[in-house]
């Protein structure tokens, strides 16, 4: 970059009245549309660019909002941890409140307290161990189903495993009809959805006659249908039924809001609340753990040293035996392999928070109302915190390396009192389905299509991703 062009392009920090701003691009992003890292599509280029010429912090404007993005692990647990009380979730995520009303992703406080708290129980390590045996049942029916040789689109195959699992462990279904038409209406909604929240009025646009967002309405009013019949068929049941039952949507109709020290309890929620948070659970829970599973196994056929230290693990922890919530505290390797391939390709790629107040981050000073984005892609790939970090070593992952590591260094399943609440799941159900997958099988990737990323909700191939398949030489028993 020449001199000249940087004084014209860059702005340097600046103080404004009260406000103290970091240094960003001097006009508004659409100016720059013609750079290479711009695309209104793809923001990692833009983020890429801004962490590279600005390090630390940078601003840059976007339709009338000035937008702060940091790459720096303490001002991130500023925000996250310290002074969170300052924050709520960034505008253009809460606009999934078309789809996912007032659920633990889109709600702020205190209806997000409540609900979390409501929603806790059904996420605890004892509850959720109870759901290793329908991961493994899964994953080996899917494993079951492929030849030795046969060429399978691995993104695909990830997809619909964890949609079986999901199906399974939320709404205690196999992959039924109407776990399909929610996975097809939800689908539908999302497609929809970059083209309805370039709407500044959503809400109002949500009630035109136009194509899209009739489509939207159509889907929407399918899904509710969908998820009330569930609901319903669980009100009928008894606290110890729904117990019994053990599915996630029981757990959260039999769930109920006990209080805290020094505020009474509340109840249990109503079938509103119980299907915002059935949808944010699916839609959480789906494809965030399929696209970290799909790169595992690009990354693992990349990288034969650790494809052939993971195999030895699996056959030296499982042999011939069927994988078990005690094999998943075995997997030590399965799991830094699956933890490696989530810095490299975090599923939720980045994140963002909107001040609520005047905050100080650094040396710096916002006033309300600023946005902020951070990026575990960016962050997780920084050579500032990783040594050769576009080198896939699982190593790095070791219990003493993670207890040396800064906080959000590394923070795939975001951070503070909003961290995902279904970490232990995806970690248990990461590590036993590659496992049982590996225990069966090799996959070794068969170039028919480029490799590239797709940021979206989640970071996944844009294009089909093909392996084949080769038997790993371990013979099992069915159970
Ligand atoms: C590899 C898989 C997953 C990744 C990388 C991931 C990542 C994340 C991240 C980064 C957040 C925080 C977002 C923010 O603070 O802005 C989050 C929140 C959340 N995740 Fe996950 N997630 C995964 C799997 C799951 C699963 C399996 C479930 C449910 C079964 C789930 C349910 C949720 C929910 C409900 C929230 C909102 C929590 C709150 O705000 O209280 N996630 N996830």
């Amino acid at each position: 970059m020449r001199d000249f062009e940087k004084e014209y392009d860059y702005v340097p920090a600046s103080t404004k009245g009260e406000w103290r701003l970091p240094p960003g691009l001097r006009r508004a992003l659409p100016y720059y549309a013609r750079r290479k890292w711009v695309n209104f599509g793809e923001p990692i280029p833009l983020f890429e660019h801004l962490h590279k010429v600005f390090g630390k912090i940078a601003h840059y404007r976007f339709l009338g909002t000035t937008i702060v993005f940091i790459n720096e692990p303490e001002w991130i647990n500023e925000i996250l941890v310290n002074q969170a009380g300052s924050f709520v979730r960034e505008r253009t995520l809460k606009r999934m409140k078309i789809l996912l009303g007032e659920g633990l992703i889109t709600s702020d406080d205190p209806i997000h307290m409540r609900q979390r708290r409501i929603a806790a129980p059904a996420f605890h390590r004892q509850r959720i161990a109870g759901y290793a045996d329908q991961i493994v049942t899964n994953a080996a029916a899917s494993a079951e189903r492929w030849s030795d040789g046969q060429e399978i689109d691995i993104a695909d195959e990830m997809m619909q495993l964890s949609l079986h699992i999901v199906a399974k462990t939320l709404f205690d279904s196999e992959v039924t009809a109407d776990v399909l038409s929610v996975r097809d209406e939800v689908n539908t909604i999302m497609g929809l959805y970059n083209f309805l929240v370039a709407f500044p009025k959503l809400e109002s646009v949500l009630h035109w006659p136009i194509p899209g967002v009739m489509k939207f309405r159509r889907s929407r009013a399918k899904l509710d249908a969908l998820v009330a019949t569930m609901i319903a068929s669980r009100r009928s049941l008894t606290r110890e039924e729904l117990e019994k039952r053990g599915d996630l949507l029981s757990m959260l109709v039999a769930a109920r809001d006990e209080g805290v020290a020094g505020a009474e309890g509340t109840g249990g929620m109503s079938d509103t609340q119980v299907r915002d948070e059935v949808l944010t659970i699916f839609l959480a829970g789906y494809e965030t753990v399929a696209n970290a599973l799909t790169w595992t196994w690009y990354l693992l056929s990349q990288n034969p040293e650790a494809a052939e230290t993971m195999y030895a693990e699996v056959a030296r922890v499982l042999g011939d035996s069927t994988a078990t919530m005690e094999s998943f505290s075995q997997l030590k390797y399965t799991e830094m392999v699956f933890a490696e391939s989530m810095r490299l390709y975090p599923p939720a790629w980045a994140m963002g928070r909107q001040s609520t107040k005047a905050v100080e981050i650094g040396p710096y000073r916002f006033p309300p109302d600023t946005h902020f984005f951070f990026s575990q892609y960016i962050m997780q790939r920084s050579p500032e915190f990783w040594d050769e970090p576009l080198l896939f070593r699982p190593e790095r992952h070791t219990a003493e390396a993670k207890a040396s590591r800064p906080r959000f260094v590394y923070f795939p399943f975001g951070g503070g009192g909003r961290q995902c609440i279904g970490e232990g799941f995806a970690w248990m159900e990461g590590v036993l389905s590659l496992a049982t997958i590996a225990q069966r099988w090799r996959l070794h990737f068969v170039p028919k299509h480029p490799v590239v990323e797709q940021a979206r909700i989640t970071l996944r191939p844009k294009f089909p991703m093909m392996m084949r398949v080769e038997g790993a030489g371990v013979q099992r028993q069915t159970r």
